[in-house]
């Protein structure tokens, strides 16, 4: 399974790149804003230094105007993936972005019919929200598994990104159904290496080599 991460923070992007966990990135309007940066800008400082898909979302509401975003945020750089949300608009847009070989990732799918139709309008994203859909007492992990089902059903080649992860668990059970990639927050990649039996083990470990007395270096 593939890492994004889901974050226009730079320097947190680029921590986890150095350890070679980011094979690409998400950013929507929220995480614009949450970073105080121009978005072409913000935008471009990520392409610079990560070659997998970046993801830019447009704002617009119309297909036209979605269109027209869309091949502004597409020359950023060649490796923007061009977010449009699930609306009517948003598959019109996705269609016509993605026919002109642009990576297309169709953002805020909360079913599977929404899913298969940004198949068929050629989607090379599509981004179910699993935690958005858990705060309302829907099983959001279900939803991943049904579009697993539906695409491998029809050999549809759009992947699954897996959005909106809360927790490290979140993460695991999305590569055990198959999600094709998981986007998450730095603090959610991070949490993924902890483990209290990994920090009660160390604890006794340190605790005893300080008894031997010895030095390593
Ligand atoms: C995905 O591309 C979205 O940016 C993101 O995962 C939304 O997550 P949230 O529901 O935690 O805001």
């Amino acid at each position: 399974m593939k890492f994004f991460v889901d974050t226009a923070d730079v320097d947190a992007i680029r921590e986890l790149n150095d350890l070679g966990m980011v094979d690409g990135v998400t950013t929507n309007p929220s995480l614009i804003m949450k970073s105080g940066r121009d978005i072409i800008e913000v935008t471009k400082e990520i392409c610079s230094f990560i070659s997998g898909p970046v993801s830019a979302e447009v704002v617009a509401t119309h297909a036209d105007d979605m269109i027209a975003e869309g091949r502004r945020l597409a020359k950023i750089a060649d490796n923007i993936a061009v977010k449009v949300p699930l609306t009517w608009a948003g598959l019109k847009a996705c269609k016509v972005l993605s026919g002109e070989g642009n990576m297309v990732n169709v953002t805020l799918c909360f079913s599977a019919n929404q899913a298969l139709l940004a198949a068929k309008a050629g989607a090379t994203f599509i981004s179910p929200f699993i935690g958005r859909l858990d705060d309302i007492n829907i099983d959001g992990l279900d939803l991943i598994e049904d579009i697993r089902t539906i695409y491998d059903n029809y050999g549809y080649e759009t992947q699954i990104l897996a959005a909106s992860i809360r927790s490290a668990n979140h993460m695991s059970e999305c590569a055990k159904i198959g999600a094709d990639v998981a986007t998450a927050p730095p603090n959610v990649i991070k949490a993924m290496a902890n483990h209290v039996l990994t920090d009660k083990g160390l604890d006794a470990f340190l605790k005893d080599w300080a008894k031997t007395g010895q030095k390593i270096l």
